[in-house]
């Protein structure tokens, strides 16, 4: 399959296997299945009852840092495959001392868990910075940034309102002041163009159960430069060479695998291979064009219809999703499920996630079951109460 081809939303559409007659608008929270995935759980189970199971699972893996690493430009040896965000992030800050400069420069709409392990850090203090609703942080940084900085955590784009920030140029200042720089790109990775030199960071993690196109289970950690103090959190696949089976040696690669732990979960590698290949396949700036394009119709549309969405003051800055403000998200979500709509709730919006997938019907569908959501529960649009 050529970008050409899959970059037209159609036909990475007749991929979708288990919302092929649904509007699946929830990429921010879950990926869609498709056919790609499915081949690849039947793959892997064929694997399972033939020898060698782990031998092709470990090229799986070994494929999809591969295919990680070519997306974000980055060099394979920087790439570190982990469970999840939250243990990435633990590996990012593995070392520091957290001593004479002993603060992380943080947003309070990083997700929970990503600023959970900076609060964890023993010795660290967590300076937060506001990123106001429909309006970038990025100002909020660079007001911020000063040298008692040690690490400045951003995300590529918010979890809830999907607010894009200026990574480049928090983390042109970051380094200005000494700091180094974590970026989330969870919300951001496989929908959009995403390179670790254009973004001038140090550390960036992204998981493979949203806009990747594969399963939860598996996070993604580049580090720039790895090395510095081996990792307190570690297993056998972080060791020099993993199949020599040391017991009593404990010792480190010069590379990024020395943050890895222990056997990943099977499936999410090999849905992580399908999802990666998939989104290879694709024009990331087509991809970006598009969804701008129909998160601009799509508030234009819910706003005519009385509704509230968090929308960013422009374009650039907007991410993937749209955020609807919805107290009573979940009873929503769930209504509109019933209807073949498939959004994600969080914290008081109903997200709307697009996707190269996503077409103009998916957008009718959404909004006209919106509009049906608020006849039938006779509530009113969220910020209206
Ligand atoms: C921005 C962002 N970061 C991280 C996560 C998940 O972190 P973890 O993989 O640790 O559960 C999510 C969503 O689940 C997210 O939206």
């Amino acid at each position: 399959m050529t970008a050409a081809t899959l970059a037209r939303p159609a036909e990475l559409r007749q991929r979708l296997t288990g919302a092929a007659d649904s509007a699946h608008l929830a990429a921010c929270s879950i990926a869609p299945r498709t056919l790609d995935v499915d081949q690849a759980m039947t793959r892997m189970l064929d694997d399972l009852s033939r020898p060698g199971f782990w031998q092709e699972c470990e090229q799986q893996l070994t494929r999809a840092r591969h295919l990680f690493a070519r997306l974000i430009g980055a060099d394979v040896d920087q790439i570190a495959v982990l469970p999840n965000a939250s243990i990435a992030a633990h590996q990012a800050a593995a070392g520091r001392r957290w001593r004479r400069r002993r603060e992380i420069l943080t947003t309070r709409d990083e997700f929970p868990g990503i600023a959970h392990v900076w609060l964890a850090q023993p010795g660290a203090r967590v300076r937060w910075c506001t990123t106001q609703p429909g309006a970038p942080g990025t100002g909020s940084y660079l007001a911020q940034i000063t040298p008692r900085a040690a690490l400045v955590s951003v995300p590529a784009v918010t979890y809830r309102d999907s607010t894009r920030l200026d990574v480049r140029h928090i983390a042109d200042a970051a380094h200005d002041a000494g700091a180094a720089v974590f970026v989330d790109a969870y919300q951001a990775a496989g929908v959009m163009p995403l390179g670790v030199d254009a973004l001038g960071c140090d550390y960036l993690v992204t998981g493979t159960g949203k806009y990747l196109l594969g399963l939860p289970g598996l996070a993604f950690l580049y580090v720039r430069h790895p090395g510095g103090p081996p990792p307190t959190l570690t297993g056998w696949l972080g060791r020099t060479d993993p199949h020599r089976f040391l017991t009593p040696v404990l010792d480190s690669p010069p590379h990024a695998r020395r943050y890895e732990t222990g056997t990943p979960a099977a499936a999410a590698v090999y849905a992580a291979v399908a999802g990666l290949s998939l989104i290879g396949d694709l024009d990331l700036r087509q991809v970006r064009h598009h969804t701008q394009r129909l998160i601009a119709a799509t508030a234009k549309r819910l706003t005519a219809q009385g509704e509230f969405v968090r929308l960013a003051a422009d374009a650039e800055t907007q991410g993937a999703h749209l955020a609807l403000v919805e107290p009573h998200a979940e009873a929503m979500a769930a209504w509109l499920g019933h209807r073949g709509v498939i959004a994600a709730p969080r914290s008081g919006v109903l997200r709307l996630a697009m996707h190269a997938y996503t077409t103009n019907e998916d957008i009718d569908a959404a909004c006209e079951s919106v509009a049906a959501y608020r006849c039938r529960s006779r509530t009113r649009p969220g910020a209206a109460r």
